[in-house]
């Protein structure tokens, strides 16, 4: 592999780069294609009361400059019935964490290669030791994930205009995922679901928009018919991307009403990314924080809101512009940049921005510590105040 602080890859690497990826991509790939034992993707759960688990989860992509280390060694809990907010800048991992749950990750360059991601079904009892069972997705083949991918489980895009396809109506798009999902169902029972949904969305003329394509309809309206599109199959959990970064603010606020509304209503629960820290305090229930592919911090809205911890949360709630903030005084902004995350550091891979380094942060990656029940943070700060 490409040896590490050089900024070139000779010949030689660059093709001993690109046979150790045809390798590593061949065997992830035969992996998902197997017909695998059911044990081998059944697990049991950590906590019966969580609908996700996400385990020391590792997704890379094999590229032809060396192995993109895009998320590191992930978890975190996703409740049932919350909300759970995922910030961090762009690039440290939050979009494929998501696509990962989903079986989305770009292949095959893109795969995941260690850790768990266990989700809570319905359709799984407990074991002899009576513990709730679940899915692990991440060793799941891909022939059982389409039984859970756009129903248990789906997910809202940042522009909805790309994820609706331009030649067909709105109809037929909500009416096919009755068609999936639920098999035996009659043209007549899938319009009326959609119309239902197209209702529970707000869309004042359901019928009307029913028949309309998708470049007849507004950005707020488009949105609104992706999230009819994800709660078609009863979802258990909705993953929303950045779902209003592409609407204006009057419609991101209606928008995100909306999917609180539904969240409450439906009795399910949402992953919500976003670079918007004001969104995540009014929606989430937990936060998560995440820089250059970890975790870094996590805890409830209110304990990463009134007692961040970690120096990066606190310099993204200083770096959040405020209404009552000076317009002459320069909006804060936390210098340096993030590791290049093909030859990443042994230590702290914040250190290089920190403004609270110390002797002991030359040391390997901080370990997570336990502060409290809910909130951990990943900062030799913090040692020796473990819960
Ligand atoms: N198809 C791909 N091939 C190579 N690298 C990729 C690919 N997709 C993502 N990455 C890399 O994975 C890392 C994480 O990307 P990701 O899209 O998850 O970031 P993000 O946190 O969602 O950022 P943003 O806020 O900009 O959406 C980045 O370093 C990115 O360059
Ligand atoms: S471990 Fe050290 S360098 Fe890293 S965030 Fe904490 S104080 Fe800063
Ligand atoms: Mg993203």
């Amino acid at each position: 592999m490409a040896s590490k602080n050089k900024h070139y890859i000779s010949i030689k690497e660059s093709r001993e780069i690109i046979k150790y990826n045809i390798k590593q991509m061949k065997y992830y790939e035969s992996l998902k294609k197997r017909k695998a034992n059911q044990d081998e993707y059944i697990v049991p759960m950590k906590d019966s009361n969580n609908l996700i688990e996400i385990d020391n989860l590792k997704t890379v992509f094999f590229t032809d400059n060396g192995t993109v280390m895009s998320v590191n060694g992930v978890s975190f809990e996703i409740p049932k019935n919350k909300i759970v907010g995922v910030v961090g800048e762009s690039g440290c991992g939050k979009s494929v964490t998501s696509l990962s749950i989903m079986q989305l990750v770009q292949a095959p360059q893109g795969q995941i290669i260690e850790g768990e991601i266990r989700f809570n079904s319905d359709s799984l009892q407990t074991n002899n030791v009576n513990q709730k069972l679940g899915y692990n997705i991440a060793k799941m083949p891909t022939q059982e994930m389409y039984n859970i991918r756009g129903k248990d489980i789906t997910m809202i895009f940042q522009e909805p205009m790309t994820s609706l396809n331009p030649v067909f109506t709105i109809g037929y798009q909500l009416d096919e995922v009755s068609f999936v999902h639920k098999p035996g169902v009659t043209k007549e029972e899938a319009k009326a679901h959609s119309i239902e949904m197209l209702n529970k969305v707000g869309i004042s003329m359901p019928e009307h928009v029913y028949k309309s394509y998708p470049h007849e309809l507004s950005g707020g309206m488009r949105q609104r018919v992706m999230i009819a599109m994800a709660l078609a199959g009863n979802p258990k959990l909705i993953i929303a991307d950045e779902p209003t970064t592409a609407l204006d603010v009057t419609i991101q606020a209606q928008i995100l009403e909306l999917l609180k509304d539904i969240q409450k209503k439906e009795q399910c629960s949402i992953m919500l990314i976003t670079h918007d820290l004001g969104v995540i305090a009014e929606m989430a229930d937990y936060v998560v924080v995440m820089y250059a592919g970890k975790v870094i911090e996590k805890g409830t809205a209110q304990e990463i809101f009134h007692n961040p911890l970690h120096p990066y949360t606190i310099g993204l709630q200083k770096s959040k512009p405020l209404i009552t903030s000076s317009s002459q005084k320069p909006l804060y902004s936390i210098p340096g940049q993030v590791p290049n995350p093909i030859n990443l550091p042994d230590n702290c891979y914040f250190k290089g921005r920190c403004n609270k380094c110390c002797e002991k942060c030359n040391g390997k990656y901080p370990k997570e510590i336990k502060v409290s029940d809910t909130h951990y943070v990943s900062c030799y700060l913090y040692e020796g105040s473990e819960e």
